[in-house]
């Protein structure tokens, strides 16, 4: 008898991951027989422990934090948006045996706010938060939109203009610190600080947000974050958490594996209903 085709996250830590549950449903809803597993780890663990998976016929991985970058350097060869971002989500075995690396986080991103939120990104001021690994995974598929400027800003300005470089040629990008945000307005803010997980936000200045303009917080959580509800407060259009990019990702990852494009809305759905119990 065939084994099952094996996938799995690897991430430090792991325990709360949504994604085997994604999977599973995904590959239920396409047909594909496939196994998902959750295994936890560290940077340390992070090269035997790939090298082992693939050795023992394993076919994908995804990598959540801290280990993007290590599988950005681990993977034999990348796509453009992997390469840019230095930072790499999922694995794919290839048939010549080889690893593909590949960043669809901000591919997920983007699918939430154009398909599933209809929020255009084309010709619009946008504002992202933060110059981590967060930010940097999100910019190339942003500017693929054409936006009329983006705009990174960040509590260590030189990382906001160092990175905001390093895509320069590839639309109208810039980087400043928060006191530079006076004044300014925008019709997107996307916050990629590690800081709304622990409850925290820079400080805003009122106004930042354009009337009819919408917030993006790229993680999630049970609660609404610090950001949603400033988003709130300043009267976002929408005010999103990351559940949707979540979701989008790991489709976009399914996609690359199987050759299938599973249907996110539904999964969505039942994830939302789950934590506003
Ligand atoms: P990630 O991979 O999640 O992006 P990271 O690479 O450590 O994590 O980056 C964290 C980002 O959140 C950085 O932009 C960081 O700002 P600095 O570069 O100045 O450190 C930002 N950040 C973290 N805590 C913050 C806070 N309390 N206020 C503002 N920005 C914060």
């Amino acid at each position: 008898m065939k084994s099952l085709d094996r996938y799995a996250v690897f991430g430090h830590p792991i325990k709360h991951t949504k994604s085997p549950r994604i999977h599973r449903i995904f590959a239920e809803q396409t047909g594909q027989d496939l196994e998902y597993t959750a295994q936890e780890v560290t940077v340390e663990q992070f090269q035997a422990a790939v090298a082992r998976f693939f050795a023992e016929g394993g076919k994908g991985l995804n990598c959540t934090l801290p280990l993007k970058e290590l599988a950005w350097a681990f993977a034999d060869h990348k796509t453009e948006r992997a390469q840019l971002s230095k930072a790499v989500n999922t694995l794919a075995l290839q048939a010549d045996g080889s690893i593909l690396g590949d960043n669809t986080d901000g591919h997920g991103l983007v699918t939430d706010l154009t398909s599933n939120h209809s929020i255009t990104l084309s010709d619009t001021r946008i504002l992202i938060l933060g110059a981590g690994g967060a930010a940097r995974g999100i910019i190339a598929p942003i500017l693929q939109q054409a936006p009329q400027a983006l705009l990174i800003a960040n509590r260590t300005i030189n990382k906001a203009v160092t990175l905001a470089a390093e895509f320069h040629g590839k639309g109208s990008i810039s980087g400043c610190g928060f006191e530079a945000l006076a004044n300014r307005q925008f019709d997107l803010i996307l916050n990629a600080t590690s800081a709304s997980l622990s409850g925290q936000l820079p400080l805003l200045p009122s106004g930042l947000l354009a009337a009819g303009g919408n917030c993006y917080d790229l993680a999630y959580g049970n609660e609404p974050t610090a950001f949603v509800r400033w988003g709130w407060q300043n009267h976002a259009k929408n005010s999103l958490d990351g559940l949707g990019m979540l979701v989008e990702q790991a489709a976009e990852a399914f996609f690359i594996w199987r050759g299938v494009r599973p249907k996110t809305q539904a999964v969505i759905e039942l994830l939302n209903s789950e934590r506003q119990v």
